[in-house]
């Protein structure tokens, strides 16, 4: 089987270094001439909405995947014509925007933190009116490594904040006091047979993970599998997932999902018996 990638970043290399020894060839698509999975397959050197370069890649592979989620919908939509994508471009509009992630959660019954939509200083105003203080305002879209957030202490902290982000639509959530942090990655295959890693629990410093522990028998393995679940069927998700979680009054609150393989799966490189 031939995979063509969007991005040849890290992730990307990683995916390769997992799926050669399964007998999978890759070719990547990426703008940067140093991309550091470019030595593991073909490099396609291009802009991601480069159409005559889709439209080789479409033609050269078996499926497409992404290494990251900000890949333009438009790559996503204009690929999916010739060839299948996974994880799908529905799949990668909901996690790419937090507020349609944690509406998803909502919908299916998944505890998640109090949140609301923000368009402006004065939605949200009114927002920290109805959630209270702590509070956590992110941009909507295009956060990571805790960067387009800011935790809001004092009703001091409110003013200039939505212009301090960008003036970008937001998302403000209520603080969790959590007692920690996990990630369930999950990996779903087109017949919707569903796999789990175990529950990890993760350290971050300074917003950026730093430490992965996975669990042999975490007490939360069978609730958080029961969530993730929940989300793969609705979305009929093929590929891996991986869904971070708060941990708080012995249960789980969902905090976001990334639609690919993620940091604080990098343990099953040599921990398990297949790579994510
Ligand atoms: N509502 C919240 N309550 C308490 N802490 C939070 C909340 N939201 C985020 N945090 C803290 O900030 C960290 C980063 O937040 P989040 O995962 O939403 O952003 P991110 O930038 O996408 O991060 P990453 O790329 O590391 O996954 C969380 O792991 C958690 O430690
Ligand atoms: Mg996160």
């Amino acid at each position: 089987m031939k995979i063509g990638v969007i991005g040849g970043g890290q992730l990307g290399r990683m995916l390769a270094l997992a799926g050669t020894p399964l007998g999978m060839n890759f070719a990547f698509l990426d703008p940067a001439a140093d991309a550091c999975a470019a030595s593991l397959g073909e490099h396609l050197l291009a802009g991601y909405a480069d159409q005559d370069a889709l439209r080789q890649l479409a033609n050269d592979v078996d499926l497409v995947t992404f290494e990251f989620e900000s890949v333009p919908a438009e790559t996503v939509a204009f690929l999916s014509q010739f060839v299948p994508v996974y994880p799908s471009a529905e799949g990668l509009r909901i996690a790419r925007d937090r507020l349609f992630e944690k509406s998803m959660f909502r919908d299916l019954g998944i505890p998640t933190p109090a949140f609301a939509d923000i368009l402006s200083q004065q939605d949200l105003e009114a927002a920290v009116a109805s959630i209270g203080l702590p509070a956590v305002l992110k941009t909507r879209t295009l956060g990571y490594d805790g960067k387009g957030q800011k935790v809001l202490r004092q009703p001091q902290d409110v003013a200039g904040t939505f212009a301090e982000l960008g003036s970008v639509p937001c998302l403000l959530e209520g603080f969790v006091p959590f007692t920690g942090e996990v990630s369930l990655v999950a990996v779903r295959a087109r017949d919707g047979e569903t796999r789990f890693y175990p529950l990890v629990h993760n350290t971050h410093v300074d917003g950026i993970l730093r430490l992965s522990v996975a669990s042999a028998a975490h007490p939360l393995q069978s609730l958080a599998e029961d969530y993730v679940g929940r989300v793969l069927k609705q979305l009929d998700y093929v590929g891996v997932m991986a869904f971070e979680f708060f941990e708080v009054d012995g249960g789980l609150k969902a905090n976001e999902i990334a639609p690919r393989v993620h940091n604080s799966g990098h343990w099953t490189i040599e921990g398990a018996e297949c790579s994510q």
